[in-house]
């Protein structure tokens, strides 16, 4: 096959720049698709006639640019737009009674936690404390809160001392503030082949390099996260042991044991995201109390309280905690300590985990819906949590799938989405059952999902 070639003919300024710019337009008009393999940066500078450097800076430009990203022992490949939080479609985060049946996003099941949530307020606003709310804080002055944390964090399954508890602003800005406290640009981090690909959109801004650690029906395989141990010297490890998504997967107690006992001996930090936790029973124990001293838990309320509220928690290894605190307050200066009031409250009083038992338990009985419309043959267990992984019946591709529903006024994600190789991901389809506050709408979506399982796979099912 040929090899990618920038045209360089036109335009000024240093070369390397040329090259990027060349890259973003074939991107954009499609002569360089997502996943496309580039030649390594030697041969691309040969076929140039130019220096290598000057290719390597180019390629690292586009990295930091999140048009490519590079994945140790396997090349650079041009990154999917779908990966890319910025660009996701805002429209698909909002709930409407009207218009496309919404099954692709995994929000919380709305209305239990509005009049809770109101009740706290009205108390903050007129209790005694409202003026030290709303003035600048110090992570010294968020004791009280740290100690709600530890109360959540105990709920989670983990034993903590409060000098342990970070807040953060909801697990996606605990992510990164990981991410940028610990990791240097050029750093290895791995990722489950299947993935929260927002991740993959924070290491490619900050300069890291990602590699897939393979995935089997039971999850993460530990074999191969030694592989990488071996091969590339890693720096950390990000996954979700619980109720993975997009598959649903909770790692068994000796998997994750497995996967402490290599972080611990190749001194690799773990970082465990739990934010599906609290939605599962009878889990086995998280990561970072197998392995403390290696493992960063990231877990917040969006999924059983509030996406809104904005608020999660951290928790580390004592050694790393003032770099996490220095991340927090770099990115936000502190976790707003009104919202983390209101959380407070109600992780103290004991309405979270009335709140988190609602969220299970409608999902649960949603979860029996998806069973009895599909068919036990296309979920044959039950998921707990908010969503459903189907791999599709042969034949079927899973965009044609998409593009299927999405006609007939379904949405739902394609497991490409989510992938690390867009070239390797299976054929198969996330539906969540929380995004749909009407359970009847729910039930319509699912209906019209079943009426595609049974069409014939491609062409046919484009040809109207
Ligand atoms: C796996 C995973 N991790 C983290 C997050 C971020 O959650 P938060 O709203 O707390 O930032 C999400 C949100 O969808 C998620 O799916």
């Amino acid at each position: 096959m040929a090899i990618w070639m920038p045209d360089l003919s036109s335009g000024d300024g240093p070369k390397y720049l040329r090259i990027v710019e060349a890259m973003a337009e074939d991107i954009a008009m499609g002569r360089l698709p997502a996943g496309t393999r580039l030649p390594p940066h030697r041969e691309l500078a040969y076929q140039l006639g130019i220096s290598p450097n000057t290719t390597s800076r180019a390629y690292a430009e586009a990295i930091k640019r999140a048009l490519l990203r590079g994945e140790v022992g396997r090349g650079t490949f041009v990154r999917s737009a779908d990966n890319d939080p910025a660009r996701a479609d805002p429209e698909t985060l909002r709930r409407t009674d009207t218009g496309p049946i919404d099954l692709s996003r995994n929000l919380p099941i709305p209305g239990f936690s509005e009049r809770h949530i109101r009740r706290v307020m009205s108390e903050i606003a007129t209790g005694p404390g409202l003026r030290s709310l709303l003035d600048y804080q110090t992570d010294k002055d968020l004791v009280h809160h740290r100690a709600a944390g530890q109360m959540w964090l105990a709920n989670c399954g983990l034993d903590v001392s409060v000098d342990r508890v970070v807040p953060v602003v909801g697990g996606q800005h605990g992510i990164l503030c990981v991410l940028m406290a610990l990791l240097q640009p050029g750093d290895l981090l791995l990722a489950e082949a299947l993935t929260y690909t927002p991740v993959l959109a924070m290491a490619a801004r900050l300069g890291l390099q990602t590699g897939a650690v393979v995935m089997d029906a039971e999850g993460v395989v530990p074999e191969s996260f030694e592989a990488w141990c071996h091969a590339a010297n890693p720096r950390a490890f990000y996954l979700t042991p619980t109720l993975q998504s997009p598959t649903t997967v909770t790692l068994s107690a000796a998997r994750r044991a497995t996967i402490a006992e290599i972080a611990n001996r190749h001194d690799v930090i773990l970082i465990e995201d739990d934010v599906f936790g609290p939605l599962k029973r009878d889990k086995p124990v998280p990561l970072a109390q197998m392995a403390p001293e290696t493992t960063i838990h990231v877990t917040s309320l969006s999924k059983t309280v509030a996406p809104g509220l904005r608020v999660g928690f951290l928790s580390a290894p004592r050694k790393l905690v003032p770099a996490l605190h220095q991340s927090v307050n770099l990115s936000v200066w502190m976790t707003p300590p009104m919202t983390l009031e209101v959380a407070s409250r109600l992780i103290e009083d004991g309405t979270v985990a009335v709140l988190s038992d609602q969220q299970r338990v409608t999902a649960h009985r949603r979860q029996q819906l998806v069973q009895h419309i599909l068919g036990t043959d296309t979920v044959p267990r039950v998921p707990e949590g908010f969503h459903v992984w189907v791999p599709l019946p042969a034949g079927w591709r899973a965009d044609v799938f998409s593009a299927e529903c999405a006609r007939l006024s379904v949405r739902i994600s394609e497991g490409r989405i989510f992938a690390m190789n867009a070239a390797e991901a299976p054929e198969a389809i996330r539906i969540c059952v929380s995004h749909e506050p009407d359970e009847d709408r729910l039930v319509r979506g699912l209906e019209i999902i079943a009426g595609v399982l049974q069409q014939k796979p491609s062409g046919s099912s484009m040809a109207i």
